[in-house]
């Protein structure tokens, strides 16, 4: 089966078909800037441009920056805040007429790494966190996706975590790798005192660059780099919208 995977990013729009049997693009992805303001309307008819680029005729899944509860966007950090209260599945189904799928960008990234990436088999508490415009945080316990955690919220030194540790910090600050690793290490400690994680998983594009800023890290939880990278998010958002074993049980049994 393939859904189109989108991916709905603070400067840059990301899709690609995808077969979500094996996590493949079965087409080279297109991209295109995020519109600003990010309003609605903008990033819907951004979208909606995606599809027709694809000529796109199928399901579709869409990786947001937001806390997604059925297909509405409840919180908008890092995007306009018109998007509270938007039901966002509603428009992109309108404006592209495909059934589409809304998904919490990180929870996106997170289950693409659980199947096909770094957390594939494993067990136990998994936390994936993303660094980026902001820090999206993903969270399985055994295998299974607890949705929508805004841990990059959680406070650091009296400060919202992603405001002192997200990859833009880094690039706004210019801070070296070592003062930006330090930030980060300490967002992980709190994260492992309140959550002991088995395995942190590191996402987003400065994932690539892991190896300028792991070996400052000292948390005690094995941590590792995704390894899908830059296309964690668009084969994620796919898999979403590919119904669970469990949610079809449930409509078969009505
Ligand atoms: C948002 C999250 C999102 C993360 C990464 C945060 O500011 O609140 O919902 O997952 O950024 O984009």
């Amino acid at each position: 089966m393939e859904v189109l995977g989108v991916d709905i990013g603070g400067t840059g729009i990301k899709g690609a078909p995808v077969n979500v049997e094996t996590g493949e693009l079965t087409g080279e992805r297109e991209r295109i800037p995020t519109p600003h303001p990010a309003t609605p309307d903008g990033v819907i008819a951004a979208v909606a441009q995606l599809v027709e680029h694809f000529n796109w005729k199928g399901p579709i899944g869409c990786g947001f920056p937001a806390v997604i509860k059925g297909g509405e966007v409840h919180t908008a950090s890092n995007i306009a805040q018109e998007w509270i209260g938007v039901n966002a599945q509603g428009l992109l189904e309108q404006a592209t007429g495909q059934t589409a799928t809304i998904i919490n960008d990180a929870d996106a990234a997170g289950l693409a790494e659980m199947r096909f990436g770094a957390g594939k088999s494993r067990h136990g508490l998994v936390l994936i966190v993303t660094l980026g415009t902001g820090i999206g945080s993903a969270l399985f316990i055994d295998g299974r996706l607890i949705p929508n955690t805004e841990l990059g919220h959680i406070e650091v030194r009296g400060k919202d975590a992603e405001r002192r540790a997200a990859e833009s910090v880094r690039e706004r600050k210019q801070l070296n790798w070592k003062q930006w690793a330090r930030r980060v290490d300490e967002y992980l400690h709190t994260m492992e005192r309140l959550l002991w994680p088995d395995l942190i998983i590191i996402g987003g594009g400065v994932s690539r660059k892991y190896e300028r800023f792991f070996p400052h890290l000292t948390v005690r939880a094995e941590i590792v780099p995704a390894q899908l990278r830059n296309d964690a998010g668009i084969v994620g958002a796919a898999l979403a919208a590919v119904p669970s074993r469990s949610s079809r049980a449930r409509r078969d049994s009505k």
